[in-house]
């Protein structure tokens, strides 16, 4: 956890409190590590893998957001004692995460102001996002709303390539993409043929790869 952006500059000795109070564990694809509704009262953060957070009802998913490594989650049920999940967390790729108690965490808070201020920026920095998908879901057609899902993948989470192009290291099934843009599965394929078409994006091993990330 030394390495996450949260701990930027800080020095060896505020760790070896925090050090003490830290879990590491192996997750397997596919594990649930929470439910929407339940009671919360730890939170993660990744050191490696990648989270899908996410709600459902019976027929349909939507995913809020896809967490990897440096990012941190169910901080918000952890806030105050009593509150429940807000959406789910499942395992999308085997991942390795650190987890602190309620407890622990606050009672460390309250001694680091500066990481009380990294919490406070990284949760505005959540609000922008979501209100960017509240005008995307409002305002946009399908495939601009489409188009700027890839271009928030490949700025959070893509690799630049020697040709220019961006590889998303996600496996992303055309499924997943339609729970990010509120869409049908197929309506979604549709718009995806034709952007592999008109040679904008290709899958590459179910990864995406933006050829021409000038045009998203
Ligand atoms: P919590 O409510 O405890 O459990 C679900 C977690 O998902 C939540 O805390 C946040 O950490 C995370 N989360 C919820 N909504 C978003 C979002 N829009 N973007 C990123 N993470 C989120």
């Amino acid at each position: 956890f030394r390495n996450s952006p949260l701990f930027e500059g800080y020095k060896q000795e505020d760790f070896r409190l925090l050090t003490g109070l830290i879990r590491e564990r192996r997750y397997p694809q596919g594990t649930i590590l929470f439910l929407e509704g339940d009671l919360g009262d730890e939170c993660f953060l990744i050191k490696s893998g990648t989270v899908k957070i996410y709600r459902f009802d019976e027929s349909k998913e939507v995913i809020l957001a896809l967490l990897r490594k440096g990012d941190y989650f169910g901080e918000m049920a952890m806030m105050q004692e009593g509150l429940t999940r807000s959406a789910s967390a499942e395992i999308l790729e085997t991942s390795y995460l650190y987890s602190i108690h309620r407890r622990d965490f606050l009672a460390f808070l309250e001694q680091n102001p500066k990481l009380c201020i990294r919490l406070l920026e990284a949760t505005m920095n959540r609000l922008r996002k979501a209100n960017e998908q509240i005008y995307d879901l409002t305002l946009l057609d399908l495939k601009p709303r489409i188009l700027k899902t890839m271009k928030r993948l490949s700025l959070e989470h893509g690799d630049r390539t020697a040709d220019g192009s961006i590889v998303v290291p996600i496996k992303l099934t055309h499924q997943q993409l339609a729970s990010m843009v509120g869409a049908t599965r197929v309506a979604v394929t549709r718009i995806i043929n034709s952007l592999q078409k008109e040679q904008i994006i290709k899958f590459d091993k179910k990864l995406l790869v933006i050829l021409r990330p000038d045009l998203l």
